[in-house]
C-alpha cells in the first residue's frame, strides 16, 4: 500500500502535470485506472487533493547490468561463475559462457536483451581464435541469427561478420594511439588488415596522409575491407590488396613505406623481414604486436627485432612498449613501436 492522489478520469492529465511541477510523483509505482477514477501515486500527502492509501503496481524498471537481470534467476553459485563482461559489435553481443553455465544460456541471452536494447542478437564463443585467419567461432544463443554486422567508432563506420573475420572492440585505444602518430604525407603498410580498423581510424584522423595498402589474406576480411573503404569514402587514400603480405609486399610496395603495421600477435615474428623490405631504404616506424610472458614480455620481442633489423643494415630505438591486452593467465598482448634507421655505412 501507498498513497496515491485519486481524481476523475477527464481532469487526470492536468491534474499529472501538477504533481510532476511539484515533484510529488512516486517513480518507483504505476499510475493506474480504476472505474471513472485515475490513482497517481505520490511520495507525500498533497494539499488540495483527495489522498488515498492504495495499492499500486510497481514500475519496471531496465535492469543496470546482467548481473542485477539474473539476481533472481541464477543460482549464487551460478552467478559466481557467470563471466559479467562482454563485447558489443555492432547489434551483436559475443559472451563467454563458461561449461557449467550453458544450460543457463537462454537465461543469460534474454538478461542481455533486456539490459543492452540496441544488441539483437546474442552469440556464445566456442572456442579460442584460431588458424591463419585468427577468427573465433560463435553460435547465436538468442535473436536474429545474422552476424554481419556495422561498427562505429573514431567517426569510421566497418562492417564485418562476427565468427567468420578478426576484430576487437577491446582495441579501441590503440588503433586511435597509432593513428595519431601519422604524420602528413606518409605512405603505411597496414599488413594484417582484417576488416581496416586501423587504416580507416588512420584515414579519419590524419587525412594528410599519403596512401594506405592494407593487406589481408582472408577472403571474407578482404571483401569487408574493400566494402569498409567505399562506405567511408576512403578510396583514393586506402588500397585493399587480397594475399599473403609475404607475396603481395615484394611485388607491390617494396621500399615505399614510412610506416609499418604488424597487428598479428601469434606470428608477427615471421614477418620481421617483410616488415623491413616495406620500409623506405632510409627506415621508419613499425608498430610491432607480439605475446610477451608477463614477468619479462618485451625483451624476446626486442631481441627479434634487433636481429633481423641488424641482417637489414638498421639501427634500432625502441620508442614505446606498451601492455594492449590481458591474453591469458601470464601472457600479455604487446605493442613496440620501434625506430628503424639506416646504419651509416
Ligand atoms: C589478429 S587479426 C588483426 C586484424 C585487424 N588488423 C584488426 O585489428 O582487426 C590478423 C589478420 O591477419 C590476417 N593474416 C594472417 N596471416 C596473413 C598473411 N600472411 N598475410 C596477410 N594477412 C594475414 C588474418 O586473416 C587476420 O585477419
Amino acid at each position: 500500500m501507498g498513497l496515491a492522489v485519486k481524481v476523475r478520469k477527464g481532469e487526470a492529465e492536468e491534474v499529472r502535470k501538477k504533481l510532476v511541477e511539484m515533484g510529488v510523483l512516486d517513480r518507483d509505482r504505476k499510475a493506474t485506472k480504476r472505474g471513472d477514477f485515475v490513482y497517481f501515486p505520490v511520495t507525500q500527502p498533497v494539499e488540495g487533493y483527495e489522498v488515498v492509501d492504495v495499492d499500486l503496481p510497481p514500475t519496471k524498471k531496465k535492469p543496470r547490468d546482467i548481473v542485477e537481470a539474473l539476481k533472481d534467476v541464477l543460482t549464487p553459485e551460478e552467478l559466481e561463475r557467470l563471466v559479467k563482461s562482454f563485447d558489443i559489435i555492432g547489434h551483436v553481443a559475443v559472451i563467454e559462457i563458461p561449461e557449467e553455465l550453458r544450460k543457463r544460456e537462454a537465461d543469460i541471452a534474454r538478461a542481455i536483451l533486456a539490459v543492452h536494447p540496441n544488441v539483437k542478437t546474442v552469440a556464445v564463443e566456442e572456442g579460442p581464435h584460431t588458424g591463419e585467419f585468427r577468427v573465433q567461432p560463435v553460435r547465436v544463443i538468442a535473436g536474429d541469427p545474422n552476424l554481419v554486422t556495422v561498427y562505429r567508432e573514431h567517426g569510421v563506420r566497418m562492417m564485418l561478420e562476427v565468427g567468420k573475420t578478426y576484430f576487437s572492440v577491446r582495441h579501441s585505444y590503440e588503433r586511435k594511439r597509432i593513428a595519431e602518430q601519422v604524420k602528413p604525407g606518409e605512405v603505411v603498410a597496414a599488413l594484417f588488415a582484417g576488416v581496416g580498423p586501423y587504416p580507416l581510424v588512420i584515414a579519419r584522423k590524419q587525412p594528410g596522409v599519403k596512401k594506405i595498402y592494407a593487406v589481408e589474406l582472408n577472403p571474407v576480411a578482404w571483401k569487408y575491407l574493400v566494402k569498409n573503404v567505399e562506405m567511408n569514402g576512403f578510396q583514393d587514400k586506402i588500397i585493399p590488396v587480397r594475399g599473403d603480405v609475404r607475396d603481395v609486399v615484394p611485388r607491390m610496395f617494396p621500399g615505399m613505406a614510412d610506416r609499418v603495421l604488424m597487428p598479428l600477435p601469434k606470428t608477427s615474428h615471421e614477418f620481421l623481414d617483410i616488415a623491413m623490405i616495406a620500409l623506405k631504404p632510409e627506415g621508419g616506424i613499425v608498430h610491432y604486436y607480439t605475446f610477451g610472458p608477463a614477468e619479462d614480455p618485451y625483451s624476446e620481442a626486442e631481441r627479434k627485432i634487433r636481429e633481423v633489423a641488424e641482417e637489414f643494415g638498421y639501427n634500432v630505438e625502441v620508442l614505446t612498449r606498451r601492455k594492449v591486452a590481458d591474453y591469458a593467465p601470464y601472457v600479455w598482448k604487446v605493442v613496440l613501436d620501434i625506430k628503424l634507421s639506416r646504419v651509416a655505412p
